[in-house]
C-alpha cells in the first residue's frame, strides 16, 4: 500500500483527505491511501514516519509549515525563500520540502489573468501571503502589502482609507487574510470598498464560501473576482505530481 497523509493540529476540517480519497476512487488509483496525522507536537513527526514506513508524501498544515523544516533533508528553492513547507516528498527516508501554495497561486493567477496582470495590493502578511508575494515577484508583478502591523515598505488599512487612490494604482486586490471564511461570512478586510470600480480585480484566497463579502463588494461595482478554490485544487494536484515524480 502506498501511503500519503497530512500532519497538522488540529485537523478537524481537512480538504486534502476528502480530495485525495475521492481522487483515488474517481481515477481508479489502486493501492493508495491518504490519512490524517493529528500531532500535538512537531517532535511526533519522526514517530509518524517510523510507524508508517510506506509513507511517500505528506501535506503539512497549520501550525507546522515552518516547524517541520528542521526535520527535512532538502528544500525546493522557492520553498527556501518562502520559509514555509506544505508538501514533503519522501524517497527511501530522504525528505524534500516544497511549497505548493506558491505553485497553486501562481498557476491559478496566470490562467485567470493571462500575461496582463495588474499591480497588486496583498492584504495580510501570514504564511499564504508569503507564497503569494514570491509568486508575484517571480511573475514580475509589482505589489504592495497591507498589514495591521506594517513592516518596511508595507502600508496599513488606515493608509488605504486616507488615500483610496491606492485601489486604482494597485487594481488587483489579493485577500490572504482569513476574513470572510465560513462561518463568519459577513466579515471582510477593512478596505474602502466604495472606491472599487470596474478596473478592479479581487482574488480572495478564501474558498468557503465561494463568494465572499469582499468579492461581492467588487462585483457590485463592476469588477471581476476569483475565489481560492482553483488554487486549492492546483496545490493538491501539484503535491500529487511531486509525490509521483
Ligand atoms: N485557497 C488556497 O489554496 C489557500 C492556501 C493557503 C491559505 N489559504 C487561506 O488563506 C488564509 C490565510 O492563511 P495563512 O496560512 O496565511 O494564515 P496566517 O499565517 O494566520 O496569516 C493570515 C494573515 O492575515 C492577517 N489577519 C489575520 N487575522 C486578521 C484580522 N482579524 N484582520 C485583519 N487581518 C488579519 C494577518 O496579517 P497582518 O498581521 O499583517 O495583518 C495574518 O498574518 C486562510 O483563510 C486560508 O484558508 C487558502
Amino acid at each position: 500500500m502506498r501511503k500519503f497523509g497530512l500532519i497538522g493540529y488540529p485537523l478537524s476540517h481537512s480538504f486534502s483527505k476528502k480530495y485525495f480519497s475521492e481522487k483515488f476512487e474517481k481515477e481508479g488509483i489502486q493501492n493508495c491511501q491518504f490519512d490524517l496525522y493529528e500531532i500535538p507536537d512537531i517532535s511526533d513527526f519522526e514517530k509518524v514516519l517510523e510507524e508508517n514506513r510506506e509513507l511517500e508524501g505528506m501535506s503539512v498544515t497549520i501550525p507546522y509549515k515552518q516547524d517541520v523544516i528542521p526535520f527535512l533533508n532538502e528544500l525546493d528553492p522557492a520553498c527556501e525563500i518562502i520559509g514555509a513547507v506544505n508538501c514533503i516528498q519522501i524517497r527511501n527516508g530522504y525528505r524534500k520540502g516544497f511549497n505548493t501554495d506558491y505553485i497553486g497561486f501562481k498557476e491559478s493567477l496566470k490562467s485567470w489573468l493571462g500575461t496582463d496582470i495588474p499591480k497588486a495590493l496583498v492584504l495580510g502578511t501570514g504564511g499564504a501571503s508569503k507564497a503569494v508575494r514570491i509568486a508575484l515577484k517571480d511573475l514580475g508583478v509589482d505589489f504592495l502589502s497591507v498589514s495591521r502591523r506594517p513592516r518596511e515598505n508595507q502600508i496599513t488599512y488606515s493608509d488605504l482609507k486616507t488615500n483610496p487612490a491606492f485601489l486604482q494604482k494597485f487594481p488587483l486586490i489579493i485577500n490572504t487574510t482569513p476574513l470572510g471564511t465560513f462561518p463568519k461570512t459577513d466579515e471582510m478586510p477593512d478596505i474602502p470598498v466604495e472606491m472599487l470600480n470596474k478596473s478592479n480585480r479581487v482574488y480572495d484566497l478564501v474558498y468557503n464560501p465561494s463568494e465572499t463579502t469582499l468579492m461581492k463588494a467588487c462585483l457590485d461595482r463592476g469588477g471581476k473576482v476569483k475565489n481560492g478554490m482553483d488554487m486549492l485544487v492546483l496545490q493538491a494536484e501539484a503535491a500529487w505530481t511531486i509525490w509521483n515524480s
